[in-house]
Formats: C-alpha cells, sequence, structure tokens
C-alpha cells in the first residue's frame, strides 16, 4: 500500500513538473507577434510594416544612458534600433565570454522592446563599424598565417564557438520567441573584402547553427552586391547617397521582397588630422523622404553615434585611426541631446507615419551639461621608470605574439660602439620613439610609412630604445590582419653591412587597471616630452554630463575615476573628450592623462560644448603628415589621354599596355559638369593580372590641392576602400583649376595594367572628372 502511495505521489509531482515546464515553453513558444519577408513587403503580423530603423551601438554609450538613447531613437520616429555586437568586446579572451555590465546585450534588447523598438542584430562576425580590428578579436593574429573572413578553418571555428554563444545569450529574445529581434544579419559588407559565396554560406548556417530561426540578411554598398551573393540570404543595400540607384542595383540582384537600405548615412566618422563630418542635412533629408514615400525600410547610421571609450576605437584604411568621440554627425549627439537633425528627421517621418501609427513620442531628458574650471595634474610617472617585467627574446615580435591587446610595447636592445648607422623595420605600427641610451633620436611614423630611424655614432655601447604606441586596429579591407608593434624584419646598417644587437628585451604595456595604480608618481610642474601618465583630482559642484577639455595636452589616453574616456590627439579635430555623468562624483575625482609626447600645460577643464572641428596640423609631432616633394611629370609623356563616361558608375579602364612603376598618377583636365573641381570617391589600381593591388602599402604621395576646411575631401579618401567619402579639390578656401593631380606611393614597383575609378557617389555633388591623363612611373614624384 505504502509503495502504491509513493509511486503514485512520485506519479503526480512528475505530471505537475511536467505541465509547469510545458507551459512556460508553450508560454514561450507563443509568439505573441510574427515577423516575415513578404513579396514586397516585410510583414508584421502580416501586415505590411516599413522598417524605420536608427543604428545604436550599446558598447558606445554607458550603460546607465541605454534607456535614455533608446527613448529618443523612438522621438526620432523610428520603429526599430538596430544593434551590432562586436565580438572582442564579449569574447576578450579565447573561450571566455562577457554578457554582463557594459556588454548586457540581452539586457539592450529588453530594454528596447520596453520602449516599444523592435530590433534588428548585428553579431558580425566582422562589423567594421570603426571599432578596434572590424569587431574581430586581437587573439586570432597569434596565428601568423591566419586568413580572416574565409574558410581558414582556425577563424571558422572561432566564428562558430561564438555565435553559437550568441545564439544561447540571444535567441530568447527573438520574436519567434515573444522577444523583440526581428532579424539578423550575417557577416557585414562581404562584397568589399572578396566574393566566396561558398564562405557566406557557412557563415549563414553558423547563425542558424546558433539556434536563430527569424529571417537572416546580408548588407553591401551597391557596387558589391554581387560578390558573395547568395539567394537564401535576403539583401539589403548600404547607402548615403542617389537611394534610386541604391535600390536599382539592388533590385538587379533581388528583383523581389521589400526594399531596404541597411546603413542610410546621417554623417560620418572623424578621423584624426582630418576635418569633422557634420552631416550634410539637405541630401539627407531629401533621400530620406524619397524612401519614406517608396515606402521603402531604411536604417539611419548612425542615429546616435556615441563614443568610442577605451581602446576600442579602430582606424580606416590605408592608416587613419578614429577619433574616440563617434558623434557621427548623427540627429541625435554624443551626450544624448537632441538636434537641429534631429528635429528635422522627426518632422520628416511624422508626415510619413503608417496608417495604424500613433503620434511619436516626446524627446526624454537628457542629462544635464556642467562645466567645471581648470585643474593641473602635478604628479608624473614617466613610462620608463615603470615599466613591467620584460620579455627576453632574440626574435622580437608584434604585440599578439606576447598575448597583448593594446597599448605600447618597448623593444630594449644594445648596440656596440660604431660609426652611425641606420634603424629599419618592416613596419612599425603604429609610431615609434627611438631612444639612444635615452636620448630621443627619431620618429617612425605610419601615415607615412617611414620606418628608418639614424642612429649615431657611439664611443660605447649605448642601449636602444624603441616605444612603439599602437593605435587602433584597421577596421576594413585585408587590412585587419593588422599587428601592432614592430613588424620584421628590424634591422641595423651601417655602410650596408648588417650590425648584429645583443639580445633583445621586450616590455608589454596595455595600460591595464592593475598596472596603473602600481605606478609611483613624483610632483612634476614642468611638462615633459617623455611618455608618461599624470594625475591629479578635481570637484565639481554639480555631478553632470561634461566635455573634458584636453587641447594643451599631446597625444594619449584619459582615465576618470577608472573609466577610460579613450584616445586624444591635439592634432584635431576633436578637441574634447565625453565625460558622461555617472563616472563622476562630487569630489576627490581622479584623472590621469597618459601623453606620449608630451602636453604644452597639464591642466584639464569641463566644458558644456564639445570641440570636434578643430584641426591644428602645426601641432603634429611628425611635422607635416605627408614627406614634402616635388610632382615630377611635366616633361613624361602620359601612359593614357582618355575620359570617363558620365554618372556614378565606377568605370574600370585597362591602359593601352602594361606598364611597372610605384607611383600612380592621375592628372583630371576637366570635369563632367564644367565646373574648376576633381573628385573621386575610390581609386583601385590593377596589377598585370586584372587584379586589384592591396592598399595595404599604399600612402598619398603628392596631392595638387585638396579641401580639407569645407568638409573632409582630403586625398586619402580616394584609397580609403569606402566609397561614401571622396577626396575633393579645394573650394571653400582657394579654388585652383585644371589640370589637379594625384600621386599615389604604392610602396613598392607593380606591373599595372589598369584602374578603376569610383565617381563621387551624390549625383549633384560637383568634381566627377571628365579629361584625364595617368602616368605610372618610379621617379613622378622628387624629394
Ligand atoms: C560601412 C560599415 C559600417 C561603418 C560604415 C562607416 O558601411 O558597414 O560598419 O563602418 O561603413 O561608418
Amino acid at each position: 500500500m505504502r509503495k502504491i502511495n509513493f509511486l503514485s505521489t512520485v506519479f503526480f509531482t512528475m505530471c505537475f513538473l511536467g505541465l509547469m515546464a510545458l507551459s512556460s515553453c508553450q508560454e514561450e513558444q507563443t509568439p505573441k507577434h510574427t515577423f516575415e519577408i513578404g513579396k514586397n513587403d516585410f510583414l508584421l503580423d502580416n501586415q505590411a510594416f516599413q522598417i524605420r530603423c536608427g543604428e545604436l551601438h550599446f558598447a558606445r554609450v554607458p550603460k546607465e544612458y541605454w534607456r535614455q538613447r533608446l527613448q529618443m531613437t523612438k522621438a526620432l520616429g523610428m520603429n526599430t534600433v538596430c544593434a551590432y555586437l562586436f565580438w572582442n568586446y564579449h569574447e576578450r579572451t579565447p573561450s571566455e565570454f562577457t554578457w554582463e555590465g557594459q556588454a548586457d546585450v540581452a539586457e539592450f534588447c529588453k530594454m528596447a522592446q520596453e520602449e516599444g523598438l523592435w530590433v534588428i542584430l548585428r553579431p558580425g562576425p566582422y562589423t567594421c563599424a570603426e571599432w578596434t580590428m572590424g569587431g574581430l578579436p586581437w587573439w586570432l593574429l597569434k596565428n601568423d598565417d591566419i586568413a580572416l573572413r574565409s574558410k581558414d578553418p582556425r577563424y571558422v571555428d572561432a566564428c562558430q564557438r561564438y555565435l553559437k554563444e550568441v545564439g544561447r545569450v540571444l535567441t530568447p529574445l527573438q520574436i519567434t520567441q515573444g522577444g523583440p529581434i526581428l532579424m539578423v544579419q550575417v557577416e557585414n559588407e562581404y562584397g568589399f573584402y572578396a566574393d566566396d559565396a561558398e564562405y557566406m554560406g557557412i557563415m549563414r548556417q553558423a547563425v542558424l547553427d546558433a539556434g536563430f530561426d527569424v529571417p537572416l540578411f546580408a548588407c553591401n554598398p551597391k557596387h558589391t552586391l554581387k560578390k558573395g551573393y547568395r539567394e537564401d540570404l535576403f539583401q539589403v543595400v548600404n547607402f548615403g547617397a542617389d537611394p534610386e540607384d541604391g535600390f536599382k542595383k539592388l533590385r538587379e540582384v533581388q528583383p523581389e521582397g521589400p526594399l531596404m537600405c541597411g546603413e542610410f548615412y546621417s554623417g560620418w566618422f572623424d578621423t584624426w588630422g582630418t576635418p569633422h563630418t557634420f552631416g550634410n542635412t539637405e541630401p539627407y533629408l531629401r533621400d530620406l523622404e524619397y524612401m519614406l514615400k517608396e515606402g521603402a525600410s531604411f536604417s539611419i547610421y548612425m542615429a546616435h553615434g556615441g563614443t568610442s571609450f577605451g581602446f576600442w576605437g579602430g582606424a580606416d584604411r590605408p592608416f587613419k585611426p578614429d577619433c574616440s568621440s563617434y558623434d557621427y554627425g548623427a540627429p541625435i549627439s554624443e551626450a544624448g541631446h537632441t538636434t537641429p537633425k534631429f528635429f528635422e528627421t522627426r518632422e520628416l517621418i511624422s508626415k510619413y507615419l503608417m496608417p495604424n501609427e500613433e503620434a511619436l513620442s516626446e524627446p526624454p531628458a537628457a542629462a544635464e551639461m556642467v562645466a567645471f574650471p581648470e585643474v593641473t595634474l602635478t604628479s608624473f610617472a614617466p613610462v620608463f621608470d615603470n615599466l613591467p617585467r620584460a620579455v627576453e627574446t632574440s626574435e622580437p615580435k608584434s604585440m599578439e605574439y606576447y598575448d597583448q591587446a593594446q597599448g605600447s610595447i618597448i623593444y630594449r636592445t644594445k648596440l656596440s660602439a660604431g660609426p652611425e648607422c641606420k634603424l629599419s623595420v618592416g613596419a612599425a605600427n603604429d609610431f615609434a620613439w627611438v631612444y639612444v641610451d635615452g636620448e630621443q633620436v627619431g620618429i617612425m611614423d605610419r601615415r607615412k610609412r617611414n620606418y628608418q630611424v639614424t642612429i649615431p655614432a657611439r664611443s660605447k655601447e649605448a642601449t636602444i630604445d624603441i616605444f612603439v604606441h599602437a593605435m587602433g586596429r584597421i577596421n576594413f579591407g585585408k587590412e585587419v590582419h593588422d599587428r601592432k608593434g614592430l613588424n620584421d624584419p628590424i634591422l641595423f646598417k651601417a655602410d650596408g653591412k648588417t650590425i648584429s644587437t645583443s639580445k633583445w628585451e621586450v616590455f608589454n604595456i596595455d595600460y591595464n587597471d592593475q598596472w596603473l595604480s602600481g605606478l609611483k608618481f613624483s610632483a612634476s610642474e614642468t611638462p615633459n616630452t617623455k611618455p608618461g601618465i599624470w594625475k591629479g583630482t578635481f570637484d565639481i559642484d554639480t555631478v553632470g554630463d561634461t566635455y573634458l577639455d584636453v587641447s594643451t595636452w599631446g597625444k594619449g589616453v584619459v582615465w576618470v575615476n577608472g573609466h577610460c574616456l579613450g584616445r586624444y590627439w591635439n592634432i584635431g579635430p576633436t578637441q574634447t573628450m565625453y565625460l558622461p555623468s555617472p563616472w563622476l562624483k562630487k569630489s576627490e575625482n581622479e584623472i590621469m592623462v597618459l601623453d606620449i609626447v608630451g602636453p604644452e600645460k597639464m591642466v584639464i577643464s569641463g566644458v558644456k560644448e564639445p570641440v570636434l572641428d578643430q584641426l591644428r596640423p602645426d601641432k603634429d609631432f611628425s611635422g607635416t603628415k605627408r614627406p614634402k616633394v616635388n610632382l615630377n611629370i611635366e616633361n613624361k609623356k602620359a601612359n593614357l589621354v582618355s575620359a570617363f563616361k558620365p554618372g556614378g558608375e565606377s568605370q574600370t579602364v585597362m591602359l593601352p599596355k602594361n606598364v611597372k612603376g610605384r607611383f600612380f598618377c592621375i592628372e583630371p583636365t576637366s570635369s563632367q559638369n564644367g565646373q574648376p573641381f576633381a573628385a573621386i570617391a575610390e581609386l583601385d589600381i590593377l596589377d598585370a593580372q586584372g587584379e586589384a593591388i592591396s592598399h595595404q602599402k599604399w600612402t598619398i604621395a603628392y596631392v595638387s590641392s585638396e579641401e580639407s576646411i569645407g568638409e573632409n575631401g582630403i586625398a586619402e579618401n580616394a584609397i580609403d576602400g569606402q566609397t561614401f567619402n571622396y577626396w575633393h579639390t579645394s573650394w571653400s578656401s582657394e579654388k585652383p583649376n585644371f589640370p589637379h593631380c594625384l600621386v599615389i606611393d604604392l610602396g613598392g614597383e607593380e606591373d599595372i595594367s589598369g584602374f578603376t575609378y569610383v565617381p563621387r557617389m551624390d549625383e549633384n555633388g560637383p568634381g566627377r572628372i571628365k579629361d584625364y591623363k595617368i602616368f605610372v612611373g618610379n621617379d613622378l614624384v622628387t624629394k
């Protein structure tokens, strides 16, 4: 009898537990909404749904402000928020994932849902986004010959492991399970990088295997939609101008389905030493209205840019490091405030609300902006007096080899007494200061690719220190294989003969909290040009958001109360750093400033308005960013004299016959619209096989004129791979007439068969070239 009671109790308990589970998963399984990609429209609950999306990166916004930024995005008129996941932000060391605190994406998605926003998820693995290495983890580069964004099994394995984790954390938040996630993107603008549809298939399958069952899609700019194209991946097109042509191109690969612009640029990002991009509102609103009228869906990139705190900011190629401010000229400012562009966008959207939509919500208040007076930092800790334990080696390597993610790395060796000699390295990523017995003797600068320094004659054995400081890893193109520190070979040569050195000591300084808290400071009233950390404290009357004015400092990184605000550089365009109030307290706020080149004055203050557009090229620690040269084509016969067709299409031109040369020069001699301006969005140069040559070693050797005041029209824009920005001859101050001239240094002799010219994207913009000449040779510029 007792046995029967026991068994029936167990049985009924089991039934009860089973029922509970079912009800919960039944509850889970009963999605309140459905979403799918229809023949012409997105269908939400079987109703046509226009996605009005705003891009917002939770990793670029203090967690305390996520809700305010989401409410701002809603009030802007968006019904969806688009979020990148930066892989390296969640898997900082292999197999160790973090989804808490600032990395708590699940919390961010739930908050979006609470604020009435759907979510489009872009987990990568590669994401670009002006984020270091495009979101890819640095530790992948420990594999000397790894091929990123390819079928390289070491890469694919790591991607699958990461996406599985993403699935574990986020599949429960899909609309299919009652959550806000509508769609998931596979990879990011892969067509810009390569053309392997099988690789895209592997990435797609990895996202499916991770448990995602909402629609998957891929994004590309209009001129690379066909590359890596797969029928089983819905396509969206990215553009910042000319939506009509963008959608026309999309229809060429995808005749049916809703039209969507996956990234519609509201502005653009800033790189150090180039003009700030405010983002031209008039064409932005015109094109946005075009999409609204067409009933097309879109995602505004960026709706709110935020800040690349810490060491997370990336670099554009060939090597244009990104500013820490990611204000992006976005409708919602870096500190979460409304802007004229915010209200203009909101007003436009309110004219095109869907029939069942209620009026737009009011924008929430943003944190109060506060200011505080100048404070002087008077404690100094030289880096060279606070070195960590050295790694001894006969073969110095790049940072990744020593498990170092970011920061600075010092290479030290002894050089015997002897005559003047040359130190040369394969590459110094990104800036290197060379010292002989503590005296600075030269600088290497990746922007100019000058990787040689003269070591003076020595009467006795000398200590050579090479202090290399890294900026963010390049986030675009093949250049994402961006190993920091010194890249082989490292040679000392005198009269062409290699001088051997003693063993090397390598010091890895990643500026981690432990090293910072162990620094030995001493009082100092005078600026110092040696790399070091300055420290001080400050009180503020009212805790609020502020911008730190760092304009009297040289180049480095700032921490306040242990929070790393990011990088600063006195060449601009930004001269302030966003300091959010959750990181401040009324008194005893501790500030630490790393300065690698030395401050003019060790003062900081808090200001209410950011300075985002102040260029100071005269402050550049390595002089002009391009070597001074003379153009030398006058008496040369052009390898080609021709004319481009009108329109915005990219045009590939083959030379009458292959020509060998280190320099490629294009000399525009007239424009399509007759105005005296020339502009180029992108140039690719083709090798003897007609393949595009890597831009990795390219620099601008000479440019006759470039706009750097009225907009960012610098010459490097023509070789950075991005087609939304462009080189533009000067128009705001002087307006030099044709002929104009742009000379690219390919970094070595190439056998050239042709080139591809991408005209300026926005059809109304001046500068599209008509007649031109091409010169190729080894002496097109002379020192
Ligand atoms: C591309 C990328 C984005 C971002 C923008 C420029 O389109 O997909 O991640 O880098 O360019 O801001």
